[in-house]
């Protein structure tokens, strides 16, 4: 996995940018799942996204680079659209190459689909927008913004070598099967001991680590507040670095109690979902 070790170089050295301190290494070895070996050696052939080290230096590289700036440091480069602590790498782990979490690589091809929470075909830059509103608490960029086009040229150039028509295996978070209904209270025990060191105690994000909950957070409306997508992202992500070491209870636990903390409100969200088919996760 050439593009992996790359991804993981260029995310190291983003991390110690973006925190300003050295992030815990990573455990060799680790034994990872069945159905994660699975995914993976399914997308071997195709998961093969070019280094931003190798972004070209002419016009259209120069969007691309802006893309990918306002992907890793949304604060600086989006910050008059954005209400929040977040940057869209905290999420799209690695700059968006991370096939573990909903990885920007390939998906260009997909657009424009129907989306069922907004309840209609919406195009890549409604889609990137909807994260802006609702995982960054902010607002929708203009469709001439320069800056949206360049997420868009970015996200398109990480998907060059993705056949259009392909099924991008790697899409999304790789969802987690819930055995018993989350217990909050047990996920406060695995908050304290697994992910405050690095969140802070109260959730409120430390140098090491964004916040996860209250007014600095995403939105009630965004992904990451439904406990199903939350306890995916942190069974495959969490802590930083040590993916797939907690096990799918602590997973809905702790998403269950990180999600049952105060965090913005999203007005928008009594338009969601006009056709019906919302997911029992979602917490309105
Ligand atoms: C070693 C430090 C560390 C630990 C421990 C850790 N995280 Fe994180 N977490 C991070 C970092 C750093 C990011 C942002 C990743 C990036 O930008 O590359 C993050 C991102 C997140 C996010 C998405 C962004 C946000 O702030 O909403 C969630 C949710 C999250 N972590 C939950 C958890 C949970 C739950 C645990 C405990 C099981 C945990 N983390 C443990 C460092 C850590
Ligand atoms: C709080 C976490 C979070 C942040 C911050 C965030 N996103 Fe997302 N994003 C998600 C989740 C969760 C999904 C849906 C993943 C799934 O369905 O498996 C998603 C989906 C997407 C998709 C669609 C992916 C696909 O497969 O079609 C795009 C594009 C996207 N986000 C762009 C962005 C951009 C650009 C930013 C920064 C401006 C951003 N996101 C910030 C959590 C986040």
């Amino acid at each position: 996995m050439r593009g992996l070790a790359m991804a993981g170089i260029a995310a190291l050295s983003l991390l110690i940018l973006a925190v300003g301190c050295v992030p815990p290494p990573r455990v060799a070895g680790q034994p990872e799942p069945a159905a994660v070996a699975e995914r993976m050696s399914g997308i071997d052939p195709l998961f093969l996204p070019p280094s931003p080290d190798t972004i070209p230096g002419d016009v259209r590289g120069e969007s691309i680079r802006l893309g990918y700036l306002m992907v890793v440091n949304t604060q600086e480069y989006g910050k008059s659209y954005i209400g929040n602590a977040l940057n869209c790498t905290n999420c799209h782990l690695d700059a968006g190459l991370n096939p573990n979490t909903a990885s920007f690589v390939g998906i260009s091809a997909l657009y424009p689909e129907y989306r069922a929470r907004i309840g209609r075909k919406v195009s890549l830059t409604d889609r990137i927008n909807e994260c802006f509103e609702r995982s960054l608490n902010g607002k929708a960029l203009p469709p001439d913004s320069t800056k949206l086009a360049a997420i868009v040229a970015y996200i398109d150039w990480l998907s060059k070598g993705v056949p259009a028509g392909s099924t991008v295996p790697w899409r999304g978070i790789p969802r987690l099967m819930q055995a018993r209904p989350p217990d909050p209270a047990k996920g406060k025990n695995v908050f304290a001991t697994k992910c405050s060191f690095c969140h802070g105690t109260d959730g409120q994000g430390t140098m090491a680590a964004p916040p996860v909950w209250g007014p600095r957070s995403y939105t009630v409306g965004a992904g990451m507040a439904r406990v199903g997508v939350a306890a995916s992202f942190i069974k495959a992500n969490m802590p930083r670095g040590w993916g797939w070491t907690v096990t799918d209870e602590e997973a809905f636990d702790v998403a269950a109690y990180v999600n049952a903390q105060p965090r913005p409100d999203f007005p928008g969200k009594v338009h969601d979902w006009p056709q019906g088919g919302k997911p029992a996760d979602v917490p309105y």
